[in-house]
């Protein structure tokens, strides 16, 4: 993140939502929220070892939520898609990205990029991924780099590694000491920006490994 109103607009979003913090177990699956602090130095990493790329990088957040993580990458990928099972949780990305977006317009800094789609839908579900491809034409094994915040990391592992293109990359929120092995995939980075809460999986075998 060279660009310094990039960094004060990132630096704005991660307050603006980290004041919205939730942490509970609900009916409908684990819900914790990423602390977009550390988690956009994870990514200021990824920038900088080229693993991420506004003009070619296809993500998506296995569980968005209100799609914190969805606004915050909008800036440095190409399209941004989250799934969320909760259609109440869900419901909470307009108002929040709308007020949001005040908060950056009086702060005259840069609005969230227009490639958000979020799907209320059950990521292991195929039926999700035909709604995803019938609106923007994009297949599972289309994208490039997928998140989950713990939640079925287990399951969307499996999932990566069975479906995803070879060297996609998994990024998985929540871990520290004791990280999880996934069949398939390879663990490339264990400690994202030494942040000590963001593991880096990829799906083949990668020559960069640090
Ligand atoms: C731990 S929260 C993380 C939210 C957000 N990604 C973040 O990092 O702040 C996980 C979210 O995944 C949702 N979820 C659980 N199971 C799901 C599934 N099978 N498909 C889609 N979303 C799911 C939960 O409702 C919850 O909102």
């Amino acid at each position: 993140m060279s660009d310094s109103r990039l960094r004060q607009t990132v630096d704005l979003i991660a307050r603006y939502y980290d004041g919205y913090k939730v942490g509970y177990v609900g009916h409908e699956g684990y819900r914790k929220s990423t602390d977009l602090v550390k988690f956009a130095r994870c990514i200021d990493e990824m920038v900088s070892l080229g693993l991420v790329d506004p003009n070619r990088s296809l993500f998506l957040d296995l569980g968005c939520a209100d799609g914190r993580v969805n606004v915050l990458m909008s800036y440095f990928v190409k399209i941004s898609v989250g799934i969320e099972i909760d259609p109440e949780i869900l419901a909470e990305y307009n108002p929040r990205k709308k007020e949001l977006g005040q908060e950056l317009r009086r702060a005259n800094l840069i609005q969230p990029i227009n490639n958000i789609t979020l799907f209320q839908g059950n990521s292991l579900e195929a039926a999700t991924y035909e709604q995803i491809e019938s609106t923007l034409n994009l297949r599972f094994e289309d994208i490039d780099i997928f998140y989950t915040y713990i939640t079925l990391h287990d399951l969307f592992g499996a999932k990566i590694a069975a479906e995803a293109k070879p060297k996609a990359l998994y990024l998985v929120y929540g871990f520290n000491k004791i990280l999880p092995r996934y069949r398939g995939l390879e663990l490339l980075i264990p400690n994202l920006a030494s942040e000590g809460i963001v593991a880096l999986y990829g799906k083949g075998s990668f020559d960069w490994v640090p």
